[in-house]
């Protein structure tokens, strides 16, 4: 029997990238949970024991260059090579653009872009040296642009041209690197933007399905399905793509 893949999913301490972490481990590969916190990190790892998986809890900060290097060593060292990451950590820090604090464009734009950026730096020559890699980037639908997320807009508007590009320059190597843009999925960020805004979260979710042409939001597993397609075999001609999963034609 060969060994299985290794997948990096960062963010995975909870909401989608939980779900993508549990799926891959359903899906047979060994997964490394990566978060800012170990020990959020390790409640991931263990639904994934508990599930018969494997995996392992990684504390990291994407944004900072020598932590995700540290972080993709140790998986390296402790699962095997990464050849499958997901570059899922995120945050938001909404507000109308001319009371938008400096720190606030900075701290999006860094975990995001400046996140993916290092992390993907960080794995590829261990996709590369294998000739098989898949990367897959979660940009959002308010890349289109959304009222009070000047920042997080130009974040995942950014991680587009970067999916592009990467996708361009590592194609050659057997690695593919793809990016979802979902639209409304019910997780702690959606629950915080609610609570922000001032609405009960059951309101603002219908208030979002009425406007949805499937008429529901999205649940992190909806996400995790098509992080699945993107990193199997057999999805070797798929690259540089933008999958808008939204529950409708948002694009
Ligand atoms: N929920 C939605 O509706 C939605 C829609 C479109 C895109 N997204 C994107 O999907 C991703 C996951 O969103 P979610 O709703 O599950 O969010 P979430 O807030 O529930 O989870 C995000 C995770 O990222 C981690 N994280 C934050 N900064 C980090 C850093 N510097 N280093 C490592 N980990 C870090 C957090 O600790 C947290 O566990 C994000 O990139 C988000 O922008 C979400």
């Amino acid at each position: 029997m060969t060994t299985p893949r290794t997948a990096i999913v960062t963010g995975a301490a909870r909401g989608i990238g939980a779900a993508i972490a549990l799926r891959l481990a359903t899906d047979g590969y060994q997964v490394a949970v990566l978060d800012l916190d170990e020990s959020t990190a390790a409640t991931t790892v263990a639904k994934i024991a508990d599930a018969g998986g494997h995996a392992l809890a990684v504390g990291v900060d994407v944004s900072d260059e020598a932590s995700s290097q540290a972080a993709v060593q140790r998986v390296a060292d402790e699962l095997g090579a990464p050849t499958i990451l997901v570059n899922n950590a995120g945050i938001t820090r909404d507000n109308l653009l001319f009371k938008l604090p400096v720190q606030d464009w900075d701290s999006v734009l860094n975990v995001h872009l400046r996140g993916a950026f290092l992390m993907v730096k960080a794995a590829q020559k261990h996709m590369t040296a294998q000739k098989f890699g898949r990367i897959v980037n979660m940009s959002s639908l308010s890349a289109l642009g959304n009222r009070g997320q000047a920042n997080y807009a130009a974040a995942k508007a950014g991680l587009q041209g970067f999916t592009k590009t990467v996708a361009i320059e590592l194609g050659k190597f057997g690695v593919t690197t793809n990016a979802i843009a979902p639209g409304f999925i019910e997780t702690e960020m959606t629950a915080a933007t609610a609570e922000r805004i001032g609405i009960p979260f059951e309101e603002f979710k219908a208030g979002a399905a009425a406007q949805i042409p499937v008429g529901r939001v999205g649940q992190p597993e909806d996400v995790a399905h098509l992080v699945s397609f993107f990193v199997s075999e057999g999805a070797g001609f798929v690259n540089g793509q933008i999958v808008y999963l939204s529950g409708g034609p948002n694009n």
